[in-house]
């Protein structure tokens, strides 16, 4: 098996876990680790063991009749409630990169997030998708050059704005940069222009006065929801307080994530965050999370504190090194079926019955 020539999925893949062992044996040893994360602690060591802190506490012997996993997300109901994540240069898991994943979004009726750094261009992605698609904005250093990005997404048809703020520059990342990983020369963010840093006289810093000096701050965050009629939400949000500040600056949408733990040494964990937004964005506010989440378990966890809906990156990238769009649709399948499992063994029948009553804490 070689980059993505499965054309048939083995009878026995019925879980993330079989996709993410036959992705480390068919990529190269470089490309997993900037996967996984490149990072000196492996990622599951926090992301997963958040999961382990909650039970399942069911309640059988209920009438289910007419239950479903559909969720309703900007006045349009999904399918059920997983999203495809944002993920960077996909050309490097398989050949056909994010025209794949969006071919498997159409399929899977799963909404795709198309990444600012995507090795395929917009158009090229968007051109003959009926899929969902949404558009992660990376702050381009200024508000011109991320206008022009924003403009340029709004054509190609996106139907919302995640802007990304827990990686505000490309130069800093604590696990990335360990991970040193090159680009191969024929795969690139086609569709963003490298921007120089600003000149820094000899008594300024280059972190705070030069790399963070092009991060966006909250007075952009309010520029860029006037500019666009799309809803616009922020992704990486973890402070109650700041969803509060967000929400009164006109940003219709969070999600609760801490990139897959590619980022920050050290930072909490989304999962034990998420009730706390909640609380302050009330009951209506689109609130998704994404990180670890691996299984329908993990997913009906993270509804029952909060969330609306979920993310997935690295699983779907697992099904897109091994079997192309037909893997990444599958590890789709596969999350919805654990998840409706889950549902009626826990006695719930919709997303929207699913809260903390359903769970313990250890
Ligand atoms: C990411 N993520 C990410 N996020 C984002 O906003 N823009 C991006 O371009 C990328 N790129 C990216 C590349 C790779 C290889 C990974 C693994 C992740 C983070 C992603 O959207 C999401 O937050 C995490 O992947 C969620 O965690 P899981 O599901 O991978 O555990």
């Amino acid at each position: 098996m070689k980059n993505g020539v499965l054309s048939q999925i083995p009878t026995d893949w019925v879980a993330i876990s079989d996709y993410e062992q036959a992705a480390q044996q068919v990529l190269s040893a470089d490309r997993w680790a900037y996967l996984q994360g490149g990072c000196v602690r492996p990622w599951q060591a926090t992301e997963e063991s958040a999961f382990s802190d909650f039970q399942l506490l069911p309640r059988p012997l209920r009438d289910l009749r007419g239950g479903h996993s559909r969720v309703e997300l900007f006045g349009q109901t999904l399918a059920h409630p997983f999203l495809l994540a944002p993920v960077a240069y996909q050309q490097l898991f398989h050949p056909a990169g994010e025209q794949a994943t969006v071919l498997a979004a159409q399929i899977s009726q799963s909404p795709m997030i198309v990444s600012s750094l995507a090795s395929v261009s917009f158009e090229k992605i968007t051109h003959t998708s009926t899929a969902t698609l949404w558009f992660q904005l990376y702050w381009q250093g200024n508000r011109e050059r991320s206008l022009a990005l924003l403009r340029r997404a709004e054509q190609a048809g996106h139907q919302a704005i995640v802007v990304t703020i827990d990686a505000p520059h490309m130069g800093i990342r604590d696990r990335e940069r360990r991970a040193s990983f090159q680009l191969p020369p024929d795969i690139q963010a086609v569709n963003v222009t490298p921007y120089p840093l600003p000149e820094l006289q000899h008594h300024q810093h280059m972190l705070f006065d030069g790399l963070m000096a092009q991060a966006p701050m909250w007075s952009d965050i309010a520029w860029l929801v006037q500019q666009t009629e799309l809803p616009v939400l922020l992704k990486g949000i973890l402070h109650p307080d700041d969803a509060r500040q967000a929400i009164g600056l006109g940003v219709q949408g969070f999600i609760v994530s801490t990139h897959g733990g590619r980022v920050l040494d050290g930072v909490v964990d989304g999962l034990q965050m998420l009730p706390k937004i909640r609380a302050v964005v009330g009951a209506d506010l689109p609130l998704l999370f994404d990180g670890g989440i691996r299984c329908g378990a993990d997913a009906f966890k993270a509804l029952a504190l909060g969330a609306t809906a979920l993310m997935v990156g690295r699983p779907y990238i697992y099904g897109l090194a091994t079997a192309g769009a037909l893997g990444v649709a599958h590890v789709m399948k596969l999350l919805r079926e654990e998840l409706e499992v889950t549902m009626a063994l826990c006695g719930t029948a919709t997303v929207a019955e699913i809260n903390q009553d359903y769970i313990t804490h250890t």
